[in-house]
């Protein structure tokens, strides 16, 4: 554990007892402690395939059977993770601040299975099969097999999220830059910055003066502009930043 730890924590909870409109901004590394692979460290998904090989219209079009065996495997690793104390305690900070909003590139439910319920999914959502022809789309709990056909018209299906080259869910951005733009404090937590649009709602946040902390052990391309980094895991921060707060009366 780092010497200054928490004290590190001091500034972000300063921020946070002032605070009334709060946007945490999450990527993988949240889902870290949870046993789900991010994309980009060692031993994450893009270590193991190539994004162009199975997260794009055109590896769907050519090799349909590959892309769903990827996201089948990844189903299956899902279906047996839960939420982290990360997770926990970011949807206990909804009912404590007046307005507490996450914005996630995570496709894997967690957050809303802690318990949020003011989250914008900007990647989609992998539990989603949805028709590649007609507006048919379905909720599944688990799935195998072959490449799933649509009820309505029986054109393939393919999961719900967002494949490098796609645009986002349909007004999804725009609300979540209009949260940035509106937060006093904005939480980076888990993401590497690389991959844009959302990358670049941080610094929506910064250009209207919210302070903005980025919570990951390795260091983004987003740090050097950071307000504070917390060089640590989300698992680890989120619990403490919550006892500060309690202890200050703020919870
Ligand atoms: P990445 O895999 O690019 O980055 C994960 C980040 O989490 C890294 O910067 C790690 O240092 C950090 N990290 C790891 N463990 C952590 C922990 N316990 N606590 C805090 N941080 C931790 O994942 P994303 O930034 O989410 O898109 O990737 C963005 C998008 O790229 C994904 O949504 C996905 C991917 O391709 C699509 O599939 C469209």
């Amino acid at each position: 554990m780092p010497d200054n730890f928490p004290q590190s924590l001091e500034p972000l909870a300063n921020e946070l007892r002032k605070a009334s409109r709060v946007l945490c901004l999450t990527g993988a590394g949240v889902s870290a402690e949870s046993g789900v692979p991010t994309f980009r460290d060692s031993g994450g998904l893009w270590e193991g395939s190539r994004p162009e090989d199975v997260a794009t219209p055109e590896a769907f079009e050519r090799d349909p059977d590959l892309v769903w065996r990827f996201y089948l495997a990844r189903r299956r690793n899902l279906s047996s993770v839960r939420p982290n104390p990360a997770h926990e305690v970011i949807a206990r900070f909804e009912t404590l601040f007046p307005e507490f909003n996450v914005v996630t590139q995570n496709v894997d439910g967690l957050h809303q299975q802690a318990g949020n319920s003011r989250i914008l999914c900007l990647h989609g959502d992998i539990w989603i099969d949805r028709c590649t022809v007609c507006t048919f789309e379905r909720r599944v709990e688990a799935s195998d097999g072959p490449v799933p056909r649509c009820d309505q018209c029986g054109a393939l299906a393919r999961p719900g999220v967002v494949w490098f080259g796609e645009m986002l869910p349909e007004g999804v951005f725009e609300q979540a830059v209009q949260l940035a733009a509106d937060a006093q404090v904005v939480l980076v937590v888990g993401t590497s910055s690389q991959v844009y649009p959302a990358a670049s709602l941080a610094n929506v946040a910064q250009q209207s003066s919210a302070f903005v902390a980025e919570i990951n052990p390795n260091a983004t391309p987003f740090s050097d502009s950071a307000d504070l980094v917390i060089p640590l895991n989300a698992g680890m921060v989120f619990p403490e930043l919550e006892r500060m707060l309690a202890e200050s009366g703020r919870i």
